[in-house]
């Protein structure tokens, strides 16, 4: 049979898609670049905005429309199932099976059930889901996400994520060291390791720490590049600071979200700590590892958010300087304390702030990706460019995305190239003593 799978979320959810890819491959299906070739579209969803849930609801009805014209079984996974439930089936009758992300290890009997006529869903919180999948891949890689932990226990204020993918559970540190072993025996060179709060990673359990991890990672051989996501300022500890710099392959970058400038707005927030505090986390970085890049996300027009708040976050953004910012109009979803909160912030005003605020660190970026013009970086290189089939595209250790020309044969090695141009969202390069 032959499946097309249509990611729509974070890098987990990413992740779990490869996941179930991979469950897929392993008993003979084929996976296929369109819904239209596909017996089976699967619509691995995201939650965490209403423009997510919009996107899918659209996506989910082309499929829908696409079942009337053809043999077809539909699955929905994610986070939206996980929310809506039972409600999700009796909204979309055409929907044959719907998995929560603790229930994609169930991908299979979803399938065989949806063949034989009758509908499956699964939606229980502690299913191993996807930390009990291993991905097998069907193509060369030179990176790969590892999962070491799942859910969140933090309840920030706004989110849903701890709603959709319930209690913090760690991954068995034997487990997360054999999977990167093997990937590193298959050519993997860079690994990604994915929780959504790294640092509390075996917090209550008799395993290993985090940093203790890392150092783990750092020793297994033909592993080059390491880098992880996400890490709640709250937890960021010393130790971890400590391993910038001092781990080899621990690359020099670091997303750390801070949500809001303002300590009125992160109270509200439930983030557990303060404007100072976080830019005391973030000198600490800095000072152990002068060249770290720092990447976040940020939330603006959230409910009680005056303009001197906002001004905080300006304030927070001009001072941090950001190698990049993921920022967003706070979004009220179900289930938050956030959603009941009073004072709005009226629609215009958040896009106008959001507005503000990204053009103030376009200029940042785009400065940040001109200061390397002239310099020589070291770029991993992953592939073709997106842009141009005569360009590869690579990143540096600090993350930043290089294009320039070379020979396919330089996928998967690390190359110096010589930094020509920043731009807004890359920068191009050329490899010297290279001509085509
Ligand atoms: N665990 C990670 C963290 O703490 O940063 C990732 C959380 S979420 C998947 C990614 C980002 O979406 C958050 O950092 C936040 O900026 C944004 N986000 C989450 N809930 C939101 C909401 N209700 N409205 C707008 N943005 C939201
Ligand atoms: Fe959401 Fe906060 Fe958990 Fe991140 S740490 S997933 S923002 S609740
Ligand atoms: Fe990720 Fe969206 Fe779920 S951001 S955790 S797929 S709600």
């Amino acid at each position: 049979m032959k499946f097309f799978i249509e990611t729509m979320g974070c890098q987990m959810n990413e992740h779990d898609s490869e996941k179930m890819a991979s469950l897929l491959t392993q008993i003979g299906f084929e996976e296929v670049k369109e819904p239209n070739d596909a017996d089976i579209v699967i619509i691995n969803t995201c939650s965490v905005r209403k423009k997510a849930e919009e996107k899918f609801l659209s996506y989910a009805g082309r499929i829908g429309g696409l079942k009337k014209r053809k043999k077809l079984i539909v699955g929905v996974t994610g986070c939206i199932p996980q929310i809506e439930r039972e409600n999700l089936l009796e909204r979309l009758p055409y929907v044959d099976f719907a998995l929560g992300p603790s229930s994609i290890h169930r991908l299979i009997e979803a399938i065989e059930t949806a063949k034989a006529g009758q509908r499956f869903f699964d939606f229980s919180e502690d299913g191993e889901g996807s930390l009990c999948i291993r991905p097998t891949y069907t193509s060369k890689r030179v990176k790969a996400f590892v999962t070491i932990m799942k859910g969140c226990d933090n309840f920030c204020s706004y989110c849903i994520v701890p709603y959709a993918r319930g209690r913090e559970k760690s991954r068995d540190s034997k487990e997360v060291l054999d999977e990167i072993r093997r990937l590193a025996e298959e050519g993997v060179k860079e690994v990604i390791l994915l929780g959504q709060n790294v640092n509390s990673y075996n917090k209550n359990r008799d395993d290993i720490s985090f940093p203790e991890l890392l150092e783990k990672v750092n020793d297994v051989d033909g592993i080059e590049r390491i880098r992880f996501v996400t890490s709640h300022p709250k937890d960021l500890s010393e130790e971890l600071i400590r391993c910038f710099g001092r781990l080899e392959k621990l690359c020099e970058h670091i997303h750390l979200p801070f949500q809001s400038g303002s300590n009125k707005i992160l109270q509200l927030m439930n983030r557990g700590y303060t404007k100072e505090e976080y830019l005391e986390k973030i000198d600490a970085l800095r000072k152990a590892c002068p060249k770290i890049a720092i990447t976040a996300d940020c939330i603006v027009g959230f409910p009680g958010e005056e303009d001197e708040d906002f001004e905080e976050t300006m304030d927070l953004v001009k001072r941090v300087r950001f190698q990049n910012l993921f920022s967003f109009v706070f979004s009220p979803r179900k289930y938050t304390l956030a959603s009941t909160l009073p004072n709005p912030v009226p629609k215009e005003k958040a896009y106008l702030r959001l507005h503000v605020l990204q053009e103030v660190q376009r200029k940042i970026t785009l400065e940040k990706n001109r200061e390397l013009e002239g310099k020589k970086v070291e770029v991993l290189v992953e592939g073709k460019s997106k842009r141009s089939e005569l360009e590869l595209t690579g990143r540096t250790r600090t993350n930043v995305v290089v294009n320039f020309q070379g020979p396919l044969e330089l996928v998967g090695r690390t190359v110096e190239v010589k930094v020509i141009k920043g731009y807004a969202n890359s920068v191009r390069g050329v490899i010297e003593g290279y001509q085509k």
